[in-house]
């Protein structure tokens, strides 16, 4: 029974799914050479924008013939104006187990009304990967920021598959390997584990996702923002840092100040160091306690950046109202900031461990967990 407050406090109680915790020792003044108030097709802006791509291809090491784009609308921005470009000419099999992948279903079934096979599995589970027919295009998120639960690896995607995959990598990217001969298409956004600013998307071509591009015009239109080709061919422009419309360069400082914050804790091989301590700092909390568990079933498939949690104590009557008590108390203590799991998902928590958290919080923050867990029996108890 813990009835008192722990002593220490996380320094930084910002543990959201997204937008994430900025680097640490973020603070607004690193932006100060961000060239605000010029055109972004200026010489200076131009090539801010093109050592985002650039740096980005570095850490992440993506193969030199993979284009790089930075295009409107966050992570969101990015798998529509892959899947309404590329979608169409073959059919499809569409894979969630979590709500942003249901949604990318429903874009295609219901807008898109393209011939598909939907492979769906309960949160806290994963469809085998296997079991997909990959001379359809498959379309499918790599870490489901809901349900906490990752692909574990693409080796059962074949080199030689007929179709495109599109991966929507937005909560894995910089914190877990990427299989970019696996990937035609690959999405993300800066304000995940980069800590950057949303309403950007970051859109990763393989020369077959371009090919489709080049051979294949959707039966309809599309507007200004998903258009990446232009008489039959790629507009190359676009995977230089000319964006189609005009970025924030706000934010293209801020996602670059980001990645020399990732160069300096070691690149992509450091930053999954830091989302994987994180998220095994929780892990280990859960497995000595037997009133808190991973929503992942599959340790295989435990997410190392959106660390999704159940409560599993007899005791609790309402979980979602006991999840949401514990979450709040955390919150007016100050010392855990948007933990609730998300809306559509099963009650519990959800702790993001990408590699902008420092292990010292999400330590700090634990024991707090204990003494809310304890508070709220001890509350429900004197409720009954
Ligand atoms: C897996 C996944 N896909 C898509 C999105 C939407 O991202 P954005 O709001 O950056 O467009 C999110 C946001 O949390 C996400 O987790």
């Amino acid at each position: 029974m813990v009835s008192t407050t722990p002593d220490v406090r996380p320094s930084n109680p910002r543990f959201s799914s997204g937008p994430c915790a900025k680097p640490p020792q973020w603070t607004l003044d690193k932006l100060a050479d961000a060239p605000l108030g010029r055109s972004h097709r200026a010489a200076v802006g131009k090539s801010k924008l093109a050592a985002a791509i650039d740096e980005t291809r570095e850490i992440l090491g993506i193969p030199a013939d993979y284009r790089i784009g930075i295009v409107p609308a966050s992570d969101t921005g990015a798998v529509e104006m892959a899947m309404w470009s590329m979608l169409g000419a073959r059919p499809a099999t569409m894979v969630a187990w979590e709500s942003f992948g249901a949604g990318w279903v429903t874009d295609v079934v219901k807008q898109l009304k393209i011939e598909a096979e939907v492979k769906t599995a309960e949160y806290g589970r994963i469809v085998d990967m296997a079991s997909l027919d990959y001379d359809t295009d498959v379309v499918f998120t790599w870490n489901g920021t809901t349900s906490g639960v990752r692909v574990a690896s693409g080796d059962a995607i074949p080199s030689d598959r007929e179709g495109l995959t599109i991966c929507d990598a937005t909560s894995a990217a910089f914190a877990q390997d990427l299989p970019w001969d696996k990937l035609d298409v690959t999405t993300f956004s800066w304000q995940k584990v980069m800590g950057g600013e949303a309403a950007h998307g970051m859109l990763i071509l393989s020369p077959r996702a371009v090919e489709r591009l080049e051979s294949y015009t959707p039966a309809w239109p599309l507007p200004k923002i998903f258009r990446m080709t232009k008489g039959g061919k790629l507009i190359e422009g676009i995977f230089k840092g000319e964006t189609i419309n005009t970025p924030s360069m706000l934010c293209v400082e801020d996602y670059l100040v980001a990645l020399d914050w990732a160069r300096e804790v070691g690149g992509l091989e450091g930053l999954k160091a830091r989302a994987n301590a994180n998220a095994q700092a929780i892990w280990d909390f859960c497995d000595a306690r037997d009133w808190i568990a991973n929503l992942a079933e599959d340790e295989a498939t435990r997410s190392n950046t959106s660390v999704c949690l159940k409560f599993t104590d007899e005791r609790v009557k309402d979980g979602a109202a006991f999840a949401k008590a514990v979450a709040k108390r955390l919150e007016k203590e100050g010392v855990a900031l948007d933990i609730g799991a998300y809306r559509d998902a099963p009650a519990g928590l959800r702790i993001w461990c990408g590699a902008t958290v420092e292990t010292s919080d999400i330590e700090a923050m634990l024991p707090w967990l204990d003494w809310a867990f304890e508070a709220e029996i001890a509350a429900q108890a004197e409720a009954a």
